[in-house]
């Protein structure tokens, strides 16, 4: 079920036309009775005049590759994309050439792999649906390009899924192979803890905090499914200015042609 947060005011609803921005209704969007709230987290990218802090999309994209590109795809994306966050093209080389992509398929049928190119789609885990389920306890792992548009909540919800793993509480029976976590619906959830207290070793020296890693994913993601966010937001802030303008004008034209008629 989608549910609309109630918009603030009229000037919100039309700044929301003009930026095509989710209103933020200052309380967290309602959840289903029993489930916990979500955290609320202050994101670079949010607010009319928000923008990606890049150096956290690439500790996201870093996370991403180390971590959930074992088992999330992300089809929409390809290497040379990464160009946009600030990495050179020599390291998009690079990181592309590291990995092993299906390039066809050889007299046999069989696929041939070898390195990647910037041109190349990230690299799926799975070869098809089948096989990421049977490796998951039978649950598919999401395609992760759009998760964050994909999820009621979005950037807090998807952070509230990484940081949410509890022991269950007493009197919980949990299904073979499920984990807890406070914020997925039902709790019961296929994918094992991704992230831990110092896991990822960053190479600007950020601290590897749960809360770190986690907010540095988030932001990678958003990115990833909304590159254009702060394009948008930037042309709405001026589509603003061009009609405060025209409008202080027009009121000029008028004055100035209706002063003769009396
Ligand atoms: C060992 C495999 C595995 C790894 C590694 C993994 N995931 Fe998952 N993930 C899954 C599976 C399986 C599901 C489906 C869970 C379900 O439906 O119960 C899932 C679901 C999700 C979901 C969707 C939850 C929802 O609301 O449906 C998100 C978001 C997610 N993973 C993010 C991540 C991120 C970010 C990482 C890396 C930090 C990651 N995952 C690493 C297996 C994995």
């Amino acid at each position: 079920m989608v549910r609309v947060a109630a918009p603030r005011s009229l000037a919100a609803v039309l700044l929301a036309a003009c930026f095509g921005l989710a209103i933020p209704s200052g309380a967290p969007p309602a959840r289903a009775q029993g489930e916990e709230a979500l955290p609320q987290e202050h994101w670079s990218f949010s607010g009319p005049f928000g923008a990606f802090d890049m150096a956290a999309v690439q500790r996201g994209f870093q996370i991403y590759s180390e971590v959930c590109s074992n088992c999330h795809s992300m089809k929409q994306l390809q290497y040379r994309n990464l160009t946009a966050v600030g990495f050179t093209s020599d390291q998009v080389k690079a990181i592309a050439a590291s990995v092993q992509v299906p390039l066809g398929v050889n007299d046999q049928g069989e696929p041939i792999l070898g390195p990647g190119t910037p041109a190349s789609t990230f690299r799926s885990p799975f070869p098809n649906e089948q096989a990421a389920r049977a490796a998951n306890n039978g649950a598919l792992p999401p395609d992760l390009s759009v998760i964050v548009k994909a999820r009621e909540g979005g950037p807090n919800y998807v952070y509230g899924i990484l940081t949410g793993y509890t022991d269950p509480p007493a009197g919980v029976q949990m299904q073979p192979g499920m984990n807890y976590n406070k914020y997925f619906p039902g709790h019961q959830i296929a994918m094992p803890k991704p992230l831990s207290e110092g896991q990822i070793t960053y190479a600007d020296g950020t601290p590897n905090t749960l809360e770190q890693e986690a907010h540095d994913m988030v932001t990678f993601l958003t990115w990833a499914g909304s590159p254009e966010m702060v394009v948008r937001k930037q042309t709405g802030i001026r589509i603003v200015l061009f009609l405060l303008l025209m409008t202080g004008l027009t009121y000029g034209v008028k004055r100035k042609v209706w002063a003769q008629a009396h």
